[in-house]
């Protein structure tokens, strides 16, 4: 797998047509891997009800095997031939929020293989919004099982240019179809369980769950202060050290002024002793920090610009080899809960609550 050609194909996601994806869905349709964009990030593409299929995304990863897959439907019906025991509000979900960023858990039929699923008797189905994502599908004929489209540990791809990174080489084909628009990965719902639960926050929150199927609860484990041993987050994959930028980042968190000042003073020292320094900031502060390399993640005037903006930024310092990065902390808006929880992994869980 090491080093095959990679095929990069650019597609203008607000006009295309569909022929030029027919290469793409004959490479899924015939068992291979095709890296595709979503709404929420990039998706790495294969046969979902083909283990073999599925099994090099693994490989093409370096993803742990007990890691389960989303799969990728383009009509909402399809669940029916995915899963079991279907209750009435996964209907209810996907009509309000399909096509767009919600995975949905349901007993998987068996028809699903357990190298799909991580060896779970669940399976975890998602109808993305992007058009080039959902003809792609379509097209090819089959369900699409896509995990984020990074090495695994790496922050989630929302640009193509982040999945050459990762995966060149590696994968048959990459379409380049611009931005992920969204930025995070999409909300995980389990409907399995005695009451539906987030697995993973995402763009779309638990008020708005809440709001068409009643009482939704969350992990606990979401916002977890830290990785002790009762650490036991239910979607296997949010146990897994993620995004992690190769500098060390620390949050920080308390009013603005507060925050702004503390930076300062950690990133002048080390400056100073030679180190590299990345800072975290917004619109609203980016002029208030005079020392270390300051990019803007997005504005607090637009919070959708902070999510979107968030993996780019922590591949940026990659780039720049920054050795500390300090963030300002974003926990008070709609999206709060769902950059935090992908903030604070990145972090390793590092905050210092400023008073
Ligand atoms: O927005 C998204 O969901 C993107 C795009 C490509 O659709 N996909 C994505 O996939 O984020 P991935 O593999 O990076 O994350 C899937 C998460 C993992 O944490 C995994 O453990 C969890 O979903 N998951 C998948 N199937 C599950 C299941 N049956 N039960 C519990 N968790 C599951
Ligand atoms: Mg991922």
């Amino acid at each position: 797998m090491q080093n095959m050609h990679t095929e990069i194909k650019k597609i203008d996601a607000d006009e295309f047509d569909p022929e030029e994806l027919l290469q793409a869905a004959n490479i899924l349709k015939s068992g291979g891997l095709v890296a595709f964009p979503t709404e929420t990030v990039y998706g790495l593409g294969a046969n979902a009800l083909e283990e073999l299929a599925a099994g090099k995304i693994y490989e093409a990863k370096g993803r742990p095997s007990d890691n389960p897959l989303i799969v990728h439907i383009a009509n909402k019906m399809d669940i029916n031939q995915l899963a079991k025991d279907i209750p009435e509000t996964a209907y209810k979900l996907a009509e309000v929020f399909w096509p767009g960023p919600l995975t949905i858990i349901l007993k998987k039929k068996e028809c699903v293989p357990y190298g799909t699923t991580g060896g779970l008797d669940t399976v975890a189905i998602r109808l993305p919004a992007n058009k080039i994502a959902r003809e792609l599908i379509e097209l090819s004929g089959i369900f699409v099982a896509a995990p984020s489209a990074n090495r695994s540990g790496k922050p989630s791809p929302t640009k193509a240019e982040h999945v050459i990174e990762d995966l060149s080489g590696k994968v048959d084909m990459i379409i380049d179809g611009g931005k992920a628009t969204l930025g995070l990965e999409s909300t995980i719902i389990d409907l399995t369980g005695e009451k539906p639960m987030i697995l993973r926050p995402g763009c779309i929150t638990q008020q708005m769950l809440s709001n068409v199927i009643g009482e939704v609860e969350i992990d606990p484990t979401i916002l977890a202060p830290k990785m002790d041993h009762d650490f036991k987050p239910k979607a296997p994959g949010m146990k897994y050290r993620h995004y992690a930028p190769e500098g060390s980042l620390t949050i920080y968190e308390g009013d603005t002024n507060t925050v702004i000042n503390e930076i300062n003073k950690v990133t002048k020292e080390k400056v100073d002793n030679g180190h590299v320094v990345g800072i975290i900031a917004t619109e609203e502060t980016k002029s208030s920090y005079p020392s270390g390399v300051v990019k803007v993640i997005g504005s607090r005037k637009d919070e959708a610009t902070i999510a979107a903006g968030l993996f780019d930024i922590l591949r940026e310092f990659d780039t720049l080899h920054a050795e500390y990065i300090y963030s300002e902390s974003f926990g008070d808006n709609r999206l709060g809960q769902a950059i935090m929880n992908r903030l604070l992994k990145a972090a390793g869980y590092h905050i210092n609550k400023l008073s």
